[in-house]
């Protein structure tokens, strides 16, 4: 990566038309070294075209882009030696080995054969491959192509990596194994761009997330600012006795500034809120005094699926 070029990967109002289909409309994104992007969107959103762009794989019709502090345009081979890319359809030569593509691609990113047969054997045993590493590959599964794929993307320790729908097709064993090892290239300070369909997973891997659709992004920040985005987390305290609710309510209604349900028969008290754990704090000091101590408080948050939804339910993309 070129030295003190800032971050890792950085994309300004990025445009691409595939005829009269606008796949890109001035997109923008940035990710930092040791950083997670999850670019989540519904089918057509323009997620894969965004990678195939970043990975100098398609021109943009407009804007620019710098991966590894290079142009993707100008600078086009330094890019492709700085990235790990493993697309959305598994890139694997049918005719040779698992263990042989690894080695090809060992090669082709210019490491000894002594070098590559090493890395090859090293991510076999990583990606859980060596029972089926020296059959053909044309053989495999679709989930085992994905993981040659996968560990083909590593083969080169590049320091951004990109990931296109990483987890489709993967077995939960495989899938939750790939969420482990991507800890660890960020750890190590890899930037990485995933896309992904899976909610939980950009919920689980994700620092930012950045939500396209239509070619456009509509939403982004952390999970958890995504979360609270969209409203609103549900509180409900209860109480001891009964004669309590009355003051409980009171001080969620004065401290929350929502109005607050209050439930006699299960004895609780519900409000909406856009921070519920920041509110149940304050209305415990604000009951210091009352002698009220709540019996119980069960705090509800939306998940990023009731974000997605909300955000890209608008009938199909294509
Ligand atoms: N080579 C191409 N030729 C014509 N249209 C294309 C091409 N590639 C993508 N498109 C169109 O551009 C839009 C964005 O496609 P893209 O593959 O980027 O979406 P995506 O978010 O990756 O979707 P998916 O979740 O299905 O992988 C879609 O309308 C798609 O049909
Ligand atoms: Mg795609």
């Amino acid at each position: 990566m070129r030295p003190g070029a800032g971050p890792a990967i950085r994309a300004t109002a990025l445009s691409k038309c595939y005829g009269s289909t606008r796949a890109l409309a001035a997109v923008d994104l940035e990710v930092g070294a040791g950083t997670v992007l999850a670019l989540l969107g519904p089918n057509g959103a323009g997620k894969s075209t965004t990678v195939r762009i970043l990975t100098t794989l398609t021109a943009p019709d407009s804007g620019r882009a710098e991966v590894a502090g290079y142009d993707v345009i100008r600078q086009a081979h330094l890019v492709r030696a700085s990235i790990g890319l493993a697309g959305q359809h598994a890139a694997v030569d049918g005719r040779l080995t698992g263990r042989e593509n690894l080695i090809m691609v060992g090669r082709l990113h210019r490491l000894s054969h002594r070098e590559a047969r090493r890395r090859a054997a090293e991510l076999l045993e990583r990606f859980d491959l060596v029972p089926v590493a020296d059959r053909p590959a044309h053989s495999y599964s679709g989930g085992t192509r994905r993981r040659i794929d996968l560990a083909a993307s590593l083969v080169s320790r590049a320091p951004v990596l990109f990931l296109d729908e990483p987890t489709t097709g993967l077995d939960p064993r495989s899938r939750s194994d790939l969420w482990d090892l991507v800890d660890e290239l960020v750890g190590n300070g890899t930037a990485v761009l995933l896309t992904t369909q899976y909610l939980d997973e950009a919920d689980r891997l994700a620092d930012h997330i950045t939500v396209v659709d239509h070619g456009r992004v509509v939403a982004e920040g952390s999970p958890e600012e995504l979360k609270r985005s969209i409203g609103s987390e549900r509180l409900s305290v209860r109480v001891h006795e009964l004669e309590q609710l009355f003051t409980v309510s009171e001080a969620m209604r004065r401290i929350g500034g929502h109005t607050a349900v209050a439930d006699p028969v299960a004895r609780e008290v519900t409000t909406c809120t856009p921070d519920g754990a920041r509110l149940l704090t304050e209305v415990i000091h604000g009951l210091d005094g009352t002698g009220i101590v709540l019996d119980g408080a069960e705090l509800l948050r939306p998940s990023l699926d009731d974000v997605f939804l909300a955000l890209t339910l608008r009938g199909g993309s294509e």
